[in-house]
């Protein structure tokens, strides 16, 4: 018998869920080390595969980022109709993402693959994380300022490629955006003391700020003229470039919104707009600010915490 498992039967060994359902990643102590996991698999968004396995592996990667992790090794999830694709395609995605995985200093080390009615591409991303430093969704504190990392629209302008409405530098500026991985923004939260974090994914900004507050003794108060946007977002909102997605997200999560008269329904589409390896939202301590400040990355004050009821107040 292997001596971990002896250990494991002599309950010396140390092993116990730190972080279960409902954060961006799970994660789990093996003795000293704190081991964090997820999954996340997408459909193509743009047609270029290559490009599409990056964009997927970002977006794999970043629910690591946003427990303040490392990762370190992944696995290939891949669906898709066998008649549809040469095996080029699969090769050219996983060049992608192999391309990311080696900037992050992570490693591909398996995977599996499965006959699906449409392409998906995704990976489970293992890493580690110190186990004092984990930034958990819940945990903000009133005081706290809001941060958000990279501009939102992504499921508008990807919603304009698929209806051919869409200017080839806007298209590329939310490529570059997608490609771009969290881990210093992480790096810098954890560095910051960030009190609470999480990544703006599927249920878009103000559903993820939901999540950070609900059931809790504050609410978020966010200045919606100081949310980053991606360029011609709204116009092409304009032009009915809205997801389905954006919609089903403002009906769920109005619940918990109060919206103030001067915002738009264009506006509050926006603000709800589903994203793919969108930025690092983030409440710290308004001293602790400098650590973004002097970093030269890009981020936004876009609020403040206050005392409250688990509520989204958007001015
Ligand atoms: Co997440
Ligand atoms: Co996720």
């Amino acid at each position: 018998m292997s001596g971990v498992l002896e250990e494991y039967q002599r309950d010396s060994y140390r092993a116990k869920i730190l972080v279960g359902l409902g954060d961006d990643a799970g994660v789990f102590l093996i003795n000293d080390t704190a081991i964090v996991e997820t999954v996340d698999v997408i459909t193509p968004l743009v047609n270029d595969p290559f490009t599409f396995g990056s964009i997927s592996a970002c977006n794999s990667l970043s629910d690591i980022y946003a427990m303040g992790g490392k990762p370190l090794s992944c696995l290939a999830i891949i669906g898709y109709p066998s008649c549809d694709y040469e095996p080029s395609v699969l090769r050219e995605i996983i060049r992608g993402a192999q391309n990311i995985l080696s900037k992050a200093g992570a490693f591909l080390i398996g995977g599996h693959t499965f006959e699906d009615n449409e392409l998906k591409f995704g990976l489970s991303v293992t890493g580690i994380v110190n186990e004092d430093r984990i930034l958990k969704t819940k945990g903000a504190q009133r005081g706290d300022l809001i941060i958000l990392t990279k501009p939102i629209g992504i499921g508008i302008l990807t919603t304009a490629l698929k209806g051919e409405k869409i200017r080839d530098e806007d298209l590329q500026e939310a490529i570059n955006w997608m490609l771009a991985l969290n881990d210093i923004p992480s790096s810098l939260a954890v560095e910051a003391n960030a009190t609470a974090c999480t990544d703006v994914s599927g249920f878009g900004l103000l559903g993820h700020a939901v999540n950070m507050v609900k059931d809790s003794e504050i609410d978020f108060v966010i200045q919606k003229d100081e949310v980053p946007t991606l360029n011609n977002a709204m116009t092409l909102i304009d032009f009915g470039m809205v997801p389905e997605g954006t919609y089903r997200n403002l009906n769920f999560f109005k619940t918990w919104i109060d919206f103030s008269s001067s915002v738009t329904e264009e506006e509050k589409l926006l603000l709800l707009d589903p994203q793919t390896s969108g930025g690092l939202l983030i409440t710290l301590q308004r001293d602790n600010l400098k650590v973004f400040t002097e970093s030269g990355i890009f981020f936004s004050i876009i609020g403040t915490v206050k005392e409250g009821k688990g509520r989204i107040i958007v001015d």
